[in-house]
């Protein structure tokens, strides 16, 4: 059984090695593609793989007819967006993420981006405190539950939407649970994005949202480019002078951004929300565990292709 990690953002080497660790104590052989800059070095990787572990890596209908032998593919992480699921699941593969594992190191990376905005991006002039600020959390999944935690260390009033999560459970966490996605933007000058990019999602972040948002308005995008419309975002940010944009994946229109909007403009050079080694150590770890008890025990918790 050969367990293929493909990674081209690589795990920092401790999470490789508890990967490691659990492959071949359960007998199976590990191998190893990372850093990889060619979509012909992943499939010829895969040829010979039952399981594979990935991150961003886009896994589509090519992939999967390059791979004869693959039985799983576990995305080290939350979004699962660069899966082609429709194409696993005619090829009879399994798909599963690791919820929760590396939420905590992107909500770490979110209070960062807040503060570096609101420091006007260290430049040295005189900026404002998040103490007292009111934040909006759209979505109220992992990592927007650690962000909310993390706010409230820094004296924030959090606020959250999410379609899909009972009002109690956002509550029971401290979090004034909004009715009304409008109503959140329109209170909150803070708002730190958690969606999915799906069908529903995406470029559902545009003009409608965030011209809403109060004066001196920061927008956080530490979930996926594909959420935000771009063309509309710009439009606004041309119009308002006071809102600033701090992105954890940059954007298609990037170099617009940064010619247009150099002092209120930040986005990762790559993304790196989910770059400590705790978050790859939780997550590799996880996936790692997730293929033996497939093998081993056929069980199919985090499947997401059913
Ligand atoms: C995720 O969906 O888990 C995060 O976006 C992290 O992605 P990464 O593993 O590519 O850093």
């Amino acid at each position: 059984m050969k367990v293929l990690v493909a990674t081209s953002k690589p795990f920092a080497k401790v999470a490789v090695d508890g990967i490691r660790e659990v492959i071949e104590g359960a007998g199976y052989e590990l191998a190893l593609l990372e850093k990889y800059t060619e979509k012909a070095a992943l499939l010829a990787a895969v040829a010979d793989a039952d399981a594979i572990i990935i991150r961003s890596d886009i896994i589509d209908a090519e992939v999967f007819d390059a791979a004869k032998q693959l039985k799983i593919v576990v995305r080290a992480g939350a979004g699962y967006d660069n899966v082609d699921l429709a194409s696993a699941t005619a090829h009879g593969v399994c798909v599963m993420n690791t919820p929760g594992q590396n939420a905590n190191a992107v909500a770490e990376l979110v209070a960062g981006l807040m503060v570096y905005a609101v420091r006007n991006f260290y430049n040295g002039t005189s900026g404002i405190e998040l103490l007292g600020k009111k934040l909006g959390i759209h979505a109220f999944g992992n990592v927007g539950r650690n962000v909310a935690r993390i706010a409230k260390g820094f004296g924030m009033e959090v606020y959250a939407f999410d379609a899909y999560c009972p009002k109690e459970v956002i509550e029971a966490a401290g979090v004034h649970a909004v009715d009304n996605v409008e109503d959140m933007y329109k209170t909150c000058q803070f708002i730190s994005l958690h969606l999915p990019a799906t069908d529903e999602t995406k470029n559902s972040i545009g003009k409608k949202l965030v011209s809403l948002m109060p004066k001196g308005a920061v927008l956080v995008n530490s979930a996926r480019k594909e959420i935000i419309n771009e063309e509309e975002l710009i439009k606004l940010m041309q119009e308002r002078e006071d809102l600033k944009f701090v992105s954890d994946i940059a954007p298609a229109a990037a170099t617009k951004f940064e010619e247009l909007f150099a002092d209120r403009y930040f986005a990762t050079p790559k993304k790196m929300g989910a770059q400590t080694a705790e978050a790859n150590i939780n997550a590799g770890i996880a996936a790692a565990n997730q293929i033996v008890g497939f093998f081993k025990d056929g069980c199919t918790k985090f499947m997401v292709n059913r």
